[in-house]
């Protein structure tokens, strides 16, 4: 969400006389967005902004600007942290921002955390005409959380469940097709927790996506992130049913311990986790099926960790994300009795490990047969374009910079830890 936030507050700059440029040093405001998720990630902000010093001093007109959920969870902290920062802008706020920058010509700080009641989706400007989508795109369809798992700041920073009504998210697809788009990808903290309803009408995630599959001119859809209390049977229908979308679900558990699924307020069971999965699979059984877990919860111990291992050896992940518990502040865990840092080490290295022999194990399945990939751009190497599988993986091939936003036929040849090698299979 944040590389797509990232987009609609260049355009906002661009619309407003900006101009965007490549290289920080030439740049009169740098904005930078940011994430609050775990510790690690808050902390990175601070050592990218002490490298700004010398541009500030070459260049005092120089404007840095600090966006994103650090932005809403410290608000005017970041500026005492680092005096270099003259703007903190929230997630909620980024229509706002050329009018926080033109108040910095008469004031020293600007700071917008605010939850504004206007919708900044209406007031954040369409791309300027002539801009090209990437063939594979972002729309965020709803923002916010209303979850509370016990880890986690995203109900704080991103405030509670927004959706955005089905007719903007409509013009917005369309729009990025028109520009090049051919898949798009939804966005939501909770996406399939999406639900509008008006004086007019309703709308639930699954009719969402069947409204945006019949955009023609495109040919592929996904979603991300989605809670698995929201896997209605109406969505889990959608992957038999409507062809461009694509057989990939990202469904964090977190956990494959009943006892800390509770402790952390996830509102769900491991079976009934397992469960949605084998309905998922009934519908779709190529599906390829992704995970996020925290290991080192408070008060996990050897034998609830266990019990995660055994979840995955069960749902058998085509891919998945796992992080050590970070403890945030504010949230109902921080503060509860840590694991200590060596069990974490050693608990996400298992896991780890499990889940990269999973993704080979999924990955070496397809060698030696032909995917459709949607070439999305060029490959490090000269002569090489990189696309992506219908199950989201990354595709090397040699080709033309011509395929780029075409959906060709690949024969997979080999596979490495991350992405697959490919060549083009023109005789299917
Ligand atoms: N510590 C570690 N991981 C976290 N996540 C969220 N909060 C924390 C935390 N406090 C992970 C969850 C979530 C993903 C986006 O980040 O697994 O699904
Ligand atoms: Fe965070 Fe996701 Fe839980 Fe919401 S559902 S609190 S975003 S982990």
């Amino acid at each position: 969400m944040n590389v797509y936030d990232s987009g609609r507050m260049s355009d906002t700059m661009v619309a407003n006389g900006y101009e965007i440029v490549d290289d920080s040093d030439t740049a009169d405001v740098i904005l930078l967005n940011t994430c609050h998720i775990r510790e690690k990630a808050a902390e990175k902000i601070y050592s990218e902004l002490g490298r700004y010093k010398a541009l500030k001093e070459k260049n005092p007109k120089l404007k840095i600007g600090v966006a994103g959920c650090v932005a809403q969870a410290e608000g005017e902290e970041v500026i005492r942290r680092q005096p270099l920062v003259d703007l903190v802008v929230g997630p909620q706020s980024y229509h706002r921002l050329p009018v926080m920058l033109s108040k910095l010509k008469t004031q020293k700080k600007s700071v917008d955390t605010e939850f504004p009641l206007e919708d900044k989706f209406l007031h954040l400007p369409i791309p300027e005409k002539n801009k090209r989508s990437s063939p594979s795109a972002f729309l965020t369809v709803q923002e916010g959380c209303d979850k509370f798992c016990a880890f986690c700041v995203v109900p704080y920073t991103r405030g509670s469940e927004i959706s955005r009504p089905p007719d903007q998210i409509l013009f917005e697809a369309e729009d990025l097709v028109e520009r090049g788009a051919v898949e798009i990808t939804l966005l939501g903290q909770n996406v399939n927790g999406y639900s509008f309803c008006s004086s007019t009408e309703s709308c639930d995630f699954a009719s969402l996506i069947r409204r945006v599959v019949k955009i023609e001119k495109l040919k592929r859809l996904r979603f991300t992130t989605s809670h698995p209390i929201d896997m209605t049977e109406s969505l889990i229908d959608c992957f038999g049913t409507e062809e461009k979308l694509m057989p990939y679900l990202h469904l964090p558990v977190q956990s494959g311990s009943d006892r800390i699924l509770k402790a952390m307020n996830r509102r769900h069971t491991k079976n009934c986790y397992i469960d949605i999965i084998r309905r998922v699979r009934e519908k779709r059984p190529d599906i390829a099926i992704s995970g996020d877990f925290i290991v080192g919860f408070p008060g996990e111990t050897s034998r609830d960790f266990e019990e995660t291992l055994e979840l995955c050896r069960n749902v058998n992940y085509a891919q998945a994300y796992s992080f050590k518990y970070s403890a945030r502040p504010g949230t109902p865990a921080a503060g509860k009795e840590e694991v200590s840092e060596k069990q974490k080490v050693a608990r996400l290295a298992k896991i780890q490990d499990l889940l990269q022999q999973q993704k080979n194990a999924f990955q070496a399945k397809m060698v030696g047969r032909t995917f459709p990939i949607l070439i999305e751009k060029k490959g490090k190497e000269p002569g090489q374009v990189v696309g992506r599988s219908p199950y989201l993986q990354p595709v090397f091939l040699e080709g033309s910079h011509d395929l780029m936003g075409q959906i060709v036929n690949v024969k997979i040849k080999a596979f490495t830890n991350n992405s697959l090698e490919g060549s083009l299979d023109l005789a299917s």
